[in-house]
């Protein structure tokens, strides 16, 4: 699929589908996300006072976060471009009370925001999804102050990651999902070496730091491990739920077997997972 806004109405109605499944299984992936969370924030530079936009956000777990740092003097935008994503983050702002928080829909190509009016831009597993993530960059820099700070996370490489590469690899090798063009939007698409810093780069911005954070999913059961996938991921999650018995059967079977040597003692998961993390000033 070569029209980008007919790619990006793809993409649009894979995460309006996927929010359900985000909201149920919020606190897993708050867990497994915390240390990216916490590497973001810290770069960020807050103070009490500043001004934050969260792009990209899901549930908001980064906003939220900040909220915490920015206090009742400062302000979070916490902005997805799924109306379902922005409808779950809403209840979670409101059932944490977090004072100077909203929640917003917004297109992370087409920042709906002031030029220079925030301090922060965040974003964890955002940016490689984006059609066009150099022009989604471009317009985080532009709603930046001038030496605001952009601080975003990207997954490293699918070899890195098995949590999902071994998912994949089934799911692709019987053709019930079919591999990302090359540039394509997909959560391993900065995955390269120099890549999160390339675009960047591109976007105008400057003093361009990258790390990686290694993390861990962790789950109760290989069950609770397919549900969390099943529920969670834009791409195999559909196809997931589309299978017939038989190919449940088979595929989980395989799968169980793949992922076994995870499994802990008393019979829960924990799937390594790595990720690129990245700050610049605007
Ligand atoms: C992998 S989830 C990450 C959610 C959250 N940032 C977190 O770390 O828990 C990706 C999120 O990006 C949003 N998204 C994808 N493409 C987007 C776009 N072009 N503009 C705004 N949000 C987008 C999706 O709706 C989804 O909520």
């Amino acid at each position: 699929m070569s029209d980008p806004a007919e790619l990006r109405g793809v993409q649009r109605d894979r995460w309006e589908e996927a929010a359900p499944g985000w909201e149920q299984r919020a606190a897993t992936v708050s867990a497994a996300g915390a240390p990216v969370a916490d590497w973001l924030v810290n770069a960020a530079q807050l103070s009490p006072g500043s001004r934050v936009l969260e792009v990209a956000a899901g549930l908001g777990d980064v906003g939220l976060q900040a909220a915490e740092i920015v206090g009742p003097e400062g302000e979070v935008v916490i902005t997805d471009g799924a109306e379902a994503m922005v409808a779950a983050a809403s209840r979670r702002v409101d059932e944490s009370g977090a004072p100077g928080v909203s929640v917003v829909r917004m297109e992370a190509e087409w920042l709906d925001a002031e030029t220079a009016s925030f301090d922060a831009v965040l974003s964890r597993w955002g940016y490689m999804l984006v059609v066009d993530p150099e022009a989604a960059l471009r317009e985080a820099r532009r709603v930046l102050r001038p030496g605001g700070r952009i601080a975003i996370a990207a997954w490293r490489s699918i070899d890195q990651n098995p949590w999902m590469e071994i998912s994949r690899n089934e799911f692709e090798s019987r053709g019930l999902t079919t591999p990302p063009a090359p540039d394509a939007p997909d959560p391993f698409r900065f995955g390269l070496d120099g890549k999160i810093a390339e675009v960047l780069l591109a976007a105008g911005f400057v003093d361009v730091r990258v790390e990686s954070v290694e993390l861990v999913w962790r789950l109760a059961s290989l069950d609770d491990w397919w549900e969390h996938m099943r529920s969670t991921s834009s791409i195999l999650g559909r196809a997931a739920r589309e299978l017939t018995p038989a190919q449940h059967y088979e595929l989980r079977e395989v799968l169980d077997g793949s992922y076994s040597e995870f499994l802990q003692p008393d019979g829960s998961l924990e799937l390594p997972g790595s990720t690129w993390v990245a700050c610049a000033d605007a």
